[in-house]
């Protein structure tokens, strides 16, 4: 049976907090939040089942977004049509990146966020990001592009930032010469 999660909004204060660090092993109560996740996040990429359970698509969430401050990130990365990479990284740290600053060209949403947002978010284009797994295992995994920008979209929710944080209220979106659109 498959429950939608309850994901906060942005309005709550926890979402503003800063994660803790997790300690390894995961316990049973947090490898199966990660399950949930994974579920939510590929039903919600699923026309038949996210119409069916009313899911806004999404392809990451942090587990702040749940109201547990633990430096946890999922993301449901839709590669190919119909086929979907699940990462999940436990204390992650992008350990380094690209020069190179790219945006959406459409702007960034969030599952917390249940409003239009305009403007561009400037993202590295490149990362590498490491952590460990759920079996405590250490990870290293080179991000490029839109999964790039998933990463850090993720990471900033576990130091209680915001998509919208980084859109210059001033001059909230970039031309080509400025920023590479994707
Ligand atoms: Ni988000």
């Amino acid at each position: 049976m498959f429950k939608p999660l309850k994901i906060l909004d942005e309005k709550h204060k926890i979402l503003r907090q800063k994660s803790k660090e997790v300690k390894l092993p995961l316990s049973k109560e947090d490898k199966d939040t990660i399950k949930q996740i994974i579920k939510h996040l590929t039903y919600s990429q699923i026309e038949k089942y996210s119409e069916k359970y009313d899911l806004r698509p999404g392809m990451g969430l942090a587990f702040p977004q749940l109201g547990k401050l633990k430096r946890i990130i999922v993301i449901v990365y839709e590669y190919e049509e119909g086929k979907f990479q699940d990462y999940v990284i436990i204390n992650p740290k992008i350990i380094s990146h690209s020069e190179e600053m790219v945006a959406l060209e459409s702007g960034e949403g969030c599952l917390s966020v249940n409003r239009e947002v305009e403007g561009h978010v400037p993202r590295y284009a490149r990362i590498t990001i490491t952590g460990y797994d759920q079996d405590g295992e250490k990870i290293t995994i080179r991000a490029r592009e839109d999964l790039s920008v998933a990463f850090q979209h993720e990471v900033d929710h576990l130091e209680g930032i915001l998509f919208f944080d980084r859109i210059d209220k001033k001059k909230p979106f970039f031309t080509e010469d400025e920023i590479r659109l994707i």
